[in-house]
């Protein structure tokens, strides 16, 4: 159990002593201050948990200390000793922010309830502090790996959004980009961060329970509906709104949605009265949602209340720089949790995972990694530890070229073409890698490519 420690500040001596003792058998920490300048004199050095402060000082008022406590630290929780002569003073430190008031003269067991409540109150908070300091620890920019210029950008965007709070994001790209990631990343860099950001998963909840998780519902809406719901839109009030995989949502529901970003209110399933949320919305997708909506399947209002600003993620594949770095970040991740001393790679590993194309992405290599690391105890990642799709990806087999060229027998120049479009491809069109893979002179590559292109 947490020791409280309790700051007693009154100018009677005998009172002082008084609450000492009958707090102190509860197992605070007293620390007593006979004047409100002493009270904040021994704030410079100690910061209490609660202070029981007094109203009637002879030098600066109680008020006075109030304020300056609450500029100070508006985390600590003040209790307001008054006389029923002074209630309104007494109301009037409610406003600055006081959690209670005591009427003088009060019961100990009084005075020691109303501690008590506000030492559970505060209890709740702090551990609300410490979890949401672990969130956002997790989704600290500086912790998502971005070496290559174009998920630099991407970065530098998002930092930016973050900052104008109401602005709707719509993320685009492919399965395991990190989407998720950068969501709760911008919402725990923006005002709203010690708000909920509550998320829905529009692809795996089936579409009539998304309707009512969403909207929530009055009892008797439907006929398990026993007592009121309230819904995810209501408890992400004053905070965000992630709509993952929002592509996947019906047409049915993209309406009712739409209504919420809008003007920001809907009803309850089953009620009537229209409620009012203040969200910020961001959605991602891994469909191309211009697309869809040509196809129809996507609503092109909705589509365009959410491209406000667009952060597309460019998939792995196209971002090849990011991939030795993310190894390293994920190793030192799995070097804490299972317990292993990885400190690098081999280099026949890091240019098979450099050729590996990453239909995954991200989420693929970070699971890679971590197969990897379970698996075998070493210092570095070694080729042979890779599974098979990623090993195979350092020495093109020459069936696999053949295999990818159909129909009819090919000359030798445009099998060439095609072998070389081949690893082109799979450095991510880095064209000294490629060389080297090609066991050709860098300038000779070069050269073969350009006269394509005539
Ligand atoms: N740039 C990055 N740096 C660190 N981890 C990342 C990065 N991008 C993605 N990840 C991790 O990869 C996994 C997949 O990311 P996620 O955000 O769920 O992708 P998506 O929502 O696009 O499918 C998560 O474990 C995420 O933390
Ligand atoms: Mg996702």
């Amino acid at each position: 159990m947490k020791t409280f420690s309790v700051m007693l500040v009154d100018d009677e001596i005998l009172t002082l002593s008084n609450l000492k003792k009958a707090l102190e058998k509860e197992g605070y920490e007293i620390i007593l201050a006979e004047s409100g300048e002493k009270a904040l004199d021994l704030l410079e050095s100690s910061r209490p948990h609660l202070i029981l402060l007094d109203l009637v000082l002879p030098g600066i008022s109680g008020l006075e200390v109030l304020k300056k406590v609450k500029e100070t630290d508006r985390e600590i929780i003040v209790i307001m000793m008054s006389a029923y002569e002074i209630l309104e003073k007494a109301v009037e430190a409610m406003k600055l922010g006081a959690y209670d008031y005591l009427l003088k003269p009060f019961k100990l067991s009084e005075l020691k309830a109303t501690v008590q409540r506000a030492l559970e109150t505060l209890s709740l908070r702090l551990r609300f502090l410490d979890e949401f300091e672990k969130q956002k620890q997790r989704y600290y920019f500086g912790k998502i790996v971005a070496q290559s210029r174009k998920m630099k950008e991407v970065l530098d965007m998002a930092a930016r959004v973050a900052q104008s709070d109401r602005t709707t994001v719509l993320l685009q790209g492919e399965s395991g980009t990190g989407k998720e990631l950068l969501a709760r990343a911008i919402h725990y860099h923006s005002p709203r961060a010690e708000k909920p950001i509550v998320a829905i998963n529009c692809a795996a909840i089936p579409e009539n329970l998304l309707e009512s998780e969403l909207f929530g519902y009055e009892a008797g809406a439907f006929t398990d509906a026993r007592k009121r719901k309230i819904g995810l839109l209501e408890k992400a009030d004053e905070g965000t709104v992630f709509f993952d995989e929002i592509g996947d949502m019906s047409l049915a529901l993209q309406a009712k949605i739409l209504r919420v970003l809008e003007d920001g209110t809907f009803v309850r399933l089953g009620g009537s009265q229209p409620i009012k949320v203040n969200i910020r919305v961001m959605a991602a997708t891994n469909r191309d949602l211009v697309k869809e909506t040509e196809k129809g399947n996507f609503r092109q209002d909705l589509f365009y209340r959410l491209n406000v600003v667009p952060i597309t993620i460019p998939p792995l594949r196209e971002r090849k720089e990011d991939i030795i770095p993310l190894v390293l970040f994920f190793m030192e991740e799995f070097n804490r949790e299972i317990k292993r001393n990885f400190k690098g790679l081999e280099p026949e590993a890091a240019q098979a995972l450099l050729n590996y194309s990453w239909p995954g992405n991200v989420r693929e290599l970070r699971n890679t990694v971590e197969r990897v690391m379970s698996l075998y105890q070493s210092e570095n990642i070694q080729l042979q530890f890779l599974p098979q799709e990623i090993r195979q990806e350092l020495n093109l087999p020459e069936d696999k070229v053949m295999s990818a060229l159909t129909g009819n027998w090919p000359t030798l120049e445009n099998l060439e073409k095609a072998y070389i479009a081949r690893v082109l491809e799979h450095t991510g069109n880095n064209k000294s890698q490629a060389a080297r893979i090609l066991g050709l002179n860098p300038a000779t590559l070069y050269r073969k490519i350009k006269s394509w292109k005539k």
